[in-house]
């Protein structure tokens, strides 16, 4: 058993997460920002990969409600790790973390040791069924591209809510997704759901489940 997964990005309208330089603060507008703490209000925990939390440093809490209600249950933070380290000041150590990593870690937070056939990664499927023994039951991972390569390389990912902000691009930084894309037949055939206009952000939710 695992939990539902839920991918969140926020893009240009070309689909880039990021810049080649690393930076994507801010793609969005803030009405989708304030919409995307509500997501976070909905789940048990937030996952991002290491390689956000090196370029962004975020916090992944609730501070944005909707309804503007400051009472919000906060979802745990989870931290996908490979063997690239995490510097000491990260600012999610302070909220007691779990980390899945490949290999035991001398972090604050609790590890979920979980490698792969590589022994360098996280196999995905045993990280989120472990949050599952834990009562983690809805996820919402918040990137980054390599992180959403390998949920949707493995089947995890249930749903996307993508947020596409004003901006063009007008190049290749970071797509929402690592790596290649060989050929058309590779594509994914996704069921398009709700589109709203949220100020001068648009969102787009997809159901990936086959
Ligand atoms: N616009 C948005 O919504 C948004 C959201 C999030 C991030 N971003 C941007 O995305 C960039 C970071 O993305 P990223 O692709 O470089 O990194 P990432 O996906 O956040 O993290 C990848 C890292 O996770 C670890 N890992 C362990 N097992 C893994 C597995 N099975 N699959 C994938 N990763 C695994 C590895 O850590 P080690 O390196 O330690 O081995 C790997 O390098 C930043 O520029 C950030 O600003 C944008």
């Amino acid at each position: 058993m695992r939990p539902i997964v839920i991918m969140k990005a926020a893009m240009t309208l070309d689909g880039q997460l990021a810049a080649a330089d690393g930076t994507s603060q801010w793609i969005s507008t803030p009405e989708a920002r304030r919409d995307g703490h509500g997501l976070r209000a909905q789940v048990d925990a937030v996952m991002v990969g290491a390689g956000t939390v090196r370029a962004d440093d975020p916090r992944l809490t609730v501070r944005l409600a909707p309804d503007g209600s400051r009472d919000v249950k906060q979802p745990v933070p989870v931290i996908v790790a490979g063997r690239g380290g995490l510097p000491p000041e990260t600012q999610l150590f302070r909220r007691d973390p779990v980390l899945i990593s490949p290999t035991g870690l001398d972090l604050p937070g609790r590890v979920i040791i979980a490698p792969d056939s590589s022994g360098e990664r996280v196999d995905l499927t045993v990280g989120l069924s472990e949050l599952y023994a834990t009562g983690i039951r809805r996820v919402l991972v918040e990137g980054g591209a390599r992180l959403f390569r390998s949920l949707l390389d493995a089947g995890l990912a249930d749903r996307a809510v993508l947020y596409y902000g004003p901006v063009l691009a007008g190049g290749v930084g970071a797509p929402m997704f690592g790596g290649r894309w060989e050929t058309l037949a590779d594509g994914r055939s996704v069921q398009i759901g709700a589109v709203s206009r949220l100020g001068r952000s648009i969102r787009l939710d997809i159901d990936l489940a086959r």
